[in-house]
């Protein structure tokens, strides 16, 4: 079969969500999982468009690189570029909830207790599964820390994804911040594929791999 170029959205990094000028609720997520995904797309020929949280990493070289900061900012350009992707991965962290309001001045310390009110962000990979086209491929990760591999599989039914790539944050050797991981694929059939711990950018090129030969299955 003749090589296809792909284009491929991937998303990387935490959102960020402000709760006055000075402060932020935030997570862990350094990026490296979703760049070193980017970069293994544009390794093996492919275009890519990567929405990035802030990092401090630096962009991909030939990448197009959409700068984001909150889930809101996030599901804007999801929702912009979606429709030009062959195959769709969002490894980001988004926030789950925001601050209702975001202060405009920094919020002083004099009360002793001080109530935050949270509203829940929209969910951006749902809404990206619910427009999908026939012919696109769309993969989630699941940031687990029990009960792994079934509330994975709720994900894949829940948001209407191909596969989905789950990691045991619970762990301090992988995941979050560390330069190695290790994953189990699960498709929407229940094929599970386990990829042994190891640097995320070996692991970036093999799920790839991968997404292109299943992507090549569906159309
Ligand atoms: O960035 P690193 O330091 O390299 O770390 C990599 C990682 C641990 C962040 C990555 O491997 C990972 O697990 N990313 C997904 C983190 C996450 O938000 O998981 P979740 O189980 O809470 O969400 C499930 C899926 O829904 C994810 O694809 C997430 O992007 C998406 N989501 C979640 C909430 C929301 N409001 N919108 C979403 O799109």
């Amino acid at each position: 079969m003749q090589k296809r170029r792909l284009t491929f959205l991937i998303t990387a990094g935490p959102t960020i969500e402000d709760i006055d000028p000075v402060r932020f609720l935030g997570n862990h997520s350094s990026g490296k999982m979703g760049y070193a995904l980017a970069k293994a797309a544009k390794r093996a020929g492919h275009k890519v468009l990567l929405i990035s949280g802030p990092t401090d990493l630096e962009p991909p070289a030939g990448c197009t690189f959409i700068p984001v900061r909150s889930a809101r900012t996030m599901l804007k350009a999801a929702l912009k570029f979606a429709s030009q992707a062959d195959i769709i991965i969002k490894a980001a962290a988004v926030a789950d909830y925001r601050p209702q309001k975001t202060q405009t001045q920094k919020i002083k310390k004099t009360a002793t207790r001080l109530t935050l009110k949270l509203v829940k962000n929209p969910d951006i990979l749902k809404t990206l599964g619910k427009r999908k086209k026939s012919t696109q491929l769309l993969v989630g990760f699941a940031a687990e820390t029990n009960d792994i591999i079934s509330n994975a599989i709720q994900k894949i039914a829940n948001k209407n994804l191909d596969w989905i790539a789950v990691n045991d944050v619970s762990r301090k050797d992988i995941g979050f911040s560390a330069g190695e991981n290790e994953i189990t694929l699960i498709s929407r059939a229940g094929n599970l594929c386990h990829l042994p711990k190891q640097a995320k950018t070996k692991l970036a090129s093999q799920m790839i791999r991968l997404f292109v030969m299943s992507w090549q299955n569906k159309q």
